[in-house]
Order: C-alpha cells, then sequence, then structure tokens
C-alpha cells in the first residue's frame, strides 16, 4: 500500500466516523490541512521528475476530489442530524394549556358593561367616556334642566365644597353629561355608547351612593323614534339572549328628551321567581326619548338640521335581571366568595359570535 492509498484510507474511516460537525472539521485539517496529510504528499511532487509527477499528480488530485466529495456528503448528513435532534430537543407541545387556569374572575359589572359595548359596537356606536367629576352646565343645565327646577333635586346630587365664585363641582349624577360634551366635540353623525360611574347620595335596598350607567346617543338628519325603537327591541332581545321577549314604550319625562319614554320588559313573578320573557308582569329597565331641540342648540347642534335619540340604563340592574343577583349592595362588598360565584371567567370577552357570557 502507497502512502498515498494509506491516507485516502484514513481519511475516509475518518469521515464515516465522524459523530458531528465539529469532528468532521477537524478530520478535513488533518487531511488537507497546512499540516495535513495529503498536503504532505503533494509537497513531495516538487522533488519528482516530470513523468512520476505527472501521475502521482494525477492520482492526489483524485485522492483530493474523493475526500472532498466525502467530506460534502457526511456534512449534510451531520447537519440534518444536529437539526433533527434539535428540533426534538425544543419541540413544543401545542396542545397544553396556554398558561395555568386562571384565578380571578371578572366582576358582574364589568361583565355587563362588556356586553352592552359589544352588543351596540356591532350596530356601530363606538365608545365614548367623561369625568366623574362635572359641573353643574354638563351635569345639568345643558341638558334642560331649568334653575331650581325640582329635577336637580330628585338626583340627591353629592356637591363639591363651594368655590370662591359661588360655583359648585359635583359628581355626576347620571351618564347624560357626556351626551352634552360629545356633541360640543365632534359633528354629527354621531352614534355613541356611553359606560360609567354616577352617583347620588342615597343608600338602601336597592340603591347604591355610586352605580353604573350606560348612555346612548345618536344624532343626523332623519333619526326618528322608530329608529329608537328598532335599536332598544334588539338590544333587549341580544341582551337577554331571547328571541321573543315583548317590549312596551310607557310615556314618561325627562327635561333633556322630548317626547320621552320608558322601556319595560315582559317577566313573569309566577311562584316567587321572576323570569324575563312573556308573562303577566312588565318590568322597568330604562328611560329614553328623542333629545330635546334645547339641549341640541345647548350643544352647538341646529335643531332644524339634525334629530336624534338618547337612552340610559342602569347597570347593575340589568345584570341583577340577567344574572338573577338578587341583592345590589353585593356588587360592591369585594367579598371573594360571591365573586367566585357570580363572576366570569377572564379572557372570555364577550361577542355577537363566539357568545356573549360564559
Ligand atoms: N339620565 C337618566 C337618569 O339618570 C336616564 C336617561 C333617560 C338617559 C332618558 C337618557 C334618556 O339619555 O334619554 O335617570
Amino acid at each position: 500500500m502507497t502512502d498515498l492509498d494509506q491516507v485516502r484510507a484514513e481519511t475516509l474511516n475518518s469521515i464515516s466516523a465522524a459523530s458531528d460537525v465539529a469532528a468532521l472539521e477537524q478530520v478535513r485539517v488533518t487531511a488537507l490541512g497546512k499540516k495535513g496529510g495529503i498536503t504532505a504528499l503533494m509537497r513531495m511532487l516538487g522533488d519528482m521528475g516530470a513523468d512520476e509527477r505527472r501521475v502521482f499528480g494525477q492520482q492526489i488530485n483524485a485522492v483530493k476530489d474523493e475526500v472532498a466529495a466525502a467530506l460534502e456528503a457526511r456534512k449534510i448528513v451531520l447537519e440534518a442530524a444536529a437539526l433533527d435532534q434539535r428540533l426534538a430537543r425544543e419541540r413544543i407541545d401545542v396542545t397544553l394549556p396556554a398558561r395555568p387556569e386562571a384565578q380571578g374572575r371578572i366582576h358582574p359589572i364589568s361583565q355587563t358593561v362588556d356586553e352592552v359595548v359589544a352588543i351596540f359596537g356591532q350596530m356601530g356606536f363606538t365608545v365614548a367616556e367623561g369625568p366623574d367629576i362635572e359641573d353643574d352646565f354638563h351635569n345639568f343645565t345643558a341638558l334642560n334642566f331649568p334653575p331650581e327646577h325640582p329635577a336637580r333635586l330628585m338626583h340627591d346630587t353629592f356637591f363639591l365644597p363651594e368655590k370662591a365664585d359661588g360655583s359648585r363641582l359635583l359628581l355626576r349624577t347620571h351618564t347624560s353629561p357626556v351626551q352634552v360634551r360629545t356633541m360640543l366635540q365632534q359633528k354629527p353623525p354621531i352614534r355613541v355608547i356611553i359606560p360609567g360611574r354616577t352617583y347620588r347620595c342615597d343608600s338602601d335596598m336597592t340603591h347604591t351612593p355610586m352605580f353604573h350607567q350606560v348612555e346612548g346617543l345618536v344624532i343626523d338628519r332623519t333619526t326618528n323614534m322608530g329608529h329608537l325603537k328598532g335599536c332598544l327591541i334588539e338590544f333587549v332581545k341580544t341582551y337577554f339572549e331571547l328571541d321573543d321577549v315583548p317590549v312596551r314604550f310607557r310615556p314618561s319625562f325627562f327635561p333633556f328628551t322630548e317626547p320621552s319614554a320608558e322601556v319595560d320588559i315582559g317577566c313573569s313573578r309566577a311562584g316567587g321567581e321572576l323570569k324575563i320573557g312573556a308573562g303577566a308582569d312588565w318590568l322597568e329597565i330604562l328611560g329614553c326619548g328623542m333629545v330635546h331641540p334645547n339641549v341640541l342648540t345647548n350643544c352647538g347642534v341646529d335643531p332644524n338640521e339634525y334629530q336624534g335619540f338618547a337612552f340610559g340604563m342602569g347597570i347593575e340592574r340589568i345584570a341583577m335581571l340577567k344574572y338573577g343577583i338578587p341583592d345590589l349592595r353585593t356588587f360592591f362588598e369585594s367579598d371573594l366568595r360571591w365573586l367566585r360565584h357570580y363572576g366570569f371567567v377572564p379572557l372570555d370577552l364577550p361577542t355577537l359570535t363566539g357568545g356573549l357570557a360564559r
């Protein structure tokens, strides 16, 4: 066996024995590097005669090519194996739950707001918000409450201390002042839904000093009472998840709407159990009406060009009705046992397609 045969055989053996890319590189250096076996043989060419050099030169080039091809082929195999190993090591089980079961619960108030927003969002409403601390203009005057009108007293307003100029800020008694802010800020057409906290100095079985309302406002050129009715009937059916629920519009009074109505939904109280839907009884759930021309004028909207409707309802009330929560005051007691019982699964956002409540 010549030296060349021996170097060739050893190198090819080492190539097949190399167990990873680094070991293979070592084999390459040992054969073809500066101090490599094949390189050493090539150096001998210089001392050979012309004929011998031609023969040996061809042989050694053939071995070089063979070794290079073997190195390349082995490299592909080793790289593929390394990739397989890495994929196996880094495998992710996508069937595992995304994170441990969430511990918290969504409060029924938040859930109900999310549901109401999802329903009106689908109808093209956007959400607007305003401050809890208001002034007389936005809470009363712009909404067509005459000065000294008893309706102001009806609201049992919490006032802040009087300022030097005699004016007093107050905690908003309803979400209606955000109607005013919205109309002062944006041009019709307007279609907004306004959830938020409201305050009245009142506390008993069915009243808490802080509670929540959601207000709606639609202003356009031809918006009429028919639109108001259609919109609210659709809301009631979707919110209570009932195909058929009787809805009654009963004439009423609010300073900021004319005509005004209160909306009742059908229910039954047979056997002492309240059930929403067809039945002998009615239950009031919200107030509404066509926005009073004075309110439009106060908000810089021309009543000869624009008209629209508004409505307002209590969040706690519709939450209690839908989820069978018997006592209003428990909403604000921060009792974890209550929240675990009446609360909702986090991350399960209410949508009309995915379902409102889970
Ligand atoms: N703001 C009224 C309240 O607090 C509720 C209400 C009634 C709002 C009629 C409205 C409406 O926008 O049109 O009792």
